[in-house]
């Protein structure tokens, strides 16, 4: 089975959130599986400084816009993932981000940028690709960023090869001007409904849903929710036409990468069964945060963009009863400019309480997940989210909305639960102000006054099988599914 896998970022070359780290560790389980998978991904400047054995395999050419670029082909230094590149100084090699500039200016050319890795993706699986010697079997795109690969597929190359599309995140879809069109060489009678049109614009997520033969999401819940209006983004009517045919797959964690046990940004280490490092994991990040160093005080942590999605806003009414309830927070985040300002404004009032870290900061958000006693997550929609999981897995119990991937990890704290060694968080009962001051309230609860019943919970999230291992395997059943259909 070859599996070419497209991703506009992958740990540990470049990330922005979650997709990476999906896309730096699902290959690598599918590979422990026999899957023989390669990457292809834009060649940003970190990807061709950070690939080892980087070399030319082939020309492109016939391109949109570009014309030619060139295909290089490196490996990931640790895990020996097989990475394609697409090599073109001038849509890739700029400072910057992989969807914007320095200031969070989208690029004008993303549609470009994104088209040519759709196209070359599809190139790679047709007839007339340069690479002679690796034909894939499957196109698994992700997100809005390869959604044109599946149209480029079945229309233009007509590829013997099927596609994938794993959805990520509905709330991003790359829609842009009908004029895009003819610049990416895209037939226009596709233009329509049924094809790649969407309210008179080019939509990027809704050509990879038409066109894909098979699409999944990353969480079961979530695989529902999209079909409905409050999560679908305008785009439940067409997902819901194929709901059957949907699959959910949670992600699962890099165990290499998130492990308490052996995370290098901790200066001590800790497990399920040794938990005692994890007070000077706490005692540190009290320390590097200006926060006092206090033991007992309950240590609220987030590690998280500061969008909507995420519902933090919901977090800045109740901070002054939490703060009142002995409570300290930890934040590191970076996102909306208005949210950014009003933590950095109940830091400077709460010295030593609260500690708000506005930036990206790997290093940070590993000892944020370990320090913390409780990891806050209240989104109003979460795909999958791969924070909780972090948390679970750090003995830092998740404090959750009920929403896609929260509502398929974590297992609300009540009496049966905590009896039968299930319970492994807290969750919310609506997505308020009010049900997060409680369900965080409850947690403290225990927290508290019960230290048994809080190690139990923390050691029921610690002691799951969180890996990418029975996730692979699912993926794995539904390539097999599309090379050899029932
Ligand atoms: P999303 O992809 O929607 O942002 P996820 O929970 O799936 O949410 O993944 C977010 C990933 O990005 C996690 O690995 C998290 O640790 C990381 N992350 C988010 N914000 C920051 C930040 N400010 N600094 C470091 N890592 C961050
Ligand atoms: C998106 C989602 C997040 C998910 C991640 C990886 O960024 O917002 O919930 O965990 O993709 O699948």
């Amino acid at each position: 089975m070859k599996v070419l896998f497209v991703s506009s970022e992958v740990f540990p070359l470049i990330k922005t959130g979650g997709l990476a780290d999906v896309s730096g560790s699902l290959p690598i389980a599918l590979q422990r599986l026999g899957v023989d998978v390669r990457l292809l991904m834009p060649g940003y400047p970190a990807v061709l400084n950070k690939l080892t054995d980087l070399h030319e395999i082939a020309v492109l050419e016939n391109l949109p816009v570009i014309n030619t670029a060139t295909l290089l082909m490196g490996v990931i230094k640790d895990t020996q993932v097989k990475v394609m590149v697409i090599q073109s100084a001038s849509l890739y090699e700029r400072d910057g981000g992989p969807y914007a500039d320095a200031n969070g200016m989208e690029w004008l050319d993303n549609p470009v940028r994104f088209g040519i890795l759709s196209k070359v993706a599809a190139i790679l699986s047709g007839a007339n690709s340069p690479v002679k010697n690796w034909q894939p079997d499957i196109v698994h795109c992700n997100d809005w960023q390869t959604g044109l690969a599946p149209a480029y597929m079945k229309l233009v190359e007509q590829s013997p090869a099927k596609s994938m599309i794993s959805l990520h995140n509905m709330a991003f879809q790359g829609c842009y001007a009908p004029t895009w069109l003819s610049t990416l060489a895209l037939p226009r009678t596709n233009f329509t409904l049924e094809g790649f049109e969407y309210h008179g614009q080019l939509s990027f997520l809704k050509a990879g849903i038409f066109y894909a033969d098979a699409i999944t999401t990353v969480s079961p819940s979530y695989a529902k929710e999209i079909q409905t209006p409050a999560f679908g983004f305008g785009l439940e009517g067409l997902l819901s036409k194929r709901g059957d045919e949907i699959k959910g797959i949670l992600n699962g964690i890099e165990t290499d990468e998130w492990n308490p046990a052996t995370d290098e940004y901790l200066i001590a280490k800790y497990s399920a069964e040794k938990l005692a490092g994890k007070k000077l994991v706490k005692r540190a990040l009290q320390e590097r945060l200006g926060l006092h160093i206090d033991a007992d005080a309950p240590l609220l942590g987030i590690v998280s963009r500061l969008t909507h999605q995420k519902g933090l806003d919901m977090l800045v009414p109740i901070m002054q009863d939490l703060i009142d309830a002995g409570c300290q927070l930890a934040l590191l985040g970076n996102g909306d400019t208005q949210l950014e300002n009003a933590f950095r404004h109940i830091a400077i009032n709460n010295l030593g309480r609260v500690s708000v870290t506005i930036g990206y900061n790997e290093p940070l958000s590993h000892q944020v997940m370990a320090g913390c006693d409780m990891f806050i997550m209240p989104s109003r929609f979460e795909p999958c989210g791969l924070n909780q999981l972090y948390g679970l897995a750090y003995g830092t119990p998740p404090i959750v909305n009920a929403t896609g991937g929260l509502a398929d990890s974590v297992i609300d704290t009540n009496i049966i639960t905590y009896k039968n060694k299930t319970a492994n968080g807290f969750v919310m009962s609506e997505a308020s102000s009010a049900s997060l001051l409680h369900c965080i309230k409850q947690a403290l609860n225990i927290f508290k006054n019960d230290a048994a019943a809080w190690r139990q919970i923390q050691k029921n999230g610690m002691l799951q099988n969180l890996s990418w291992d029975k996730s692979a395997l699912e993926y794995l059943a539904e390539y097999e599914k599309l090379v050899k259909p029932i």
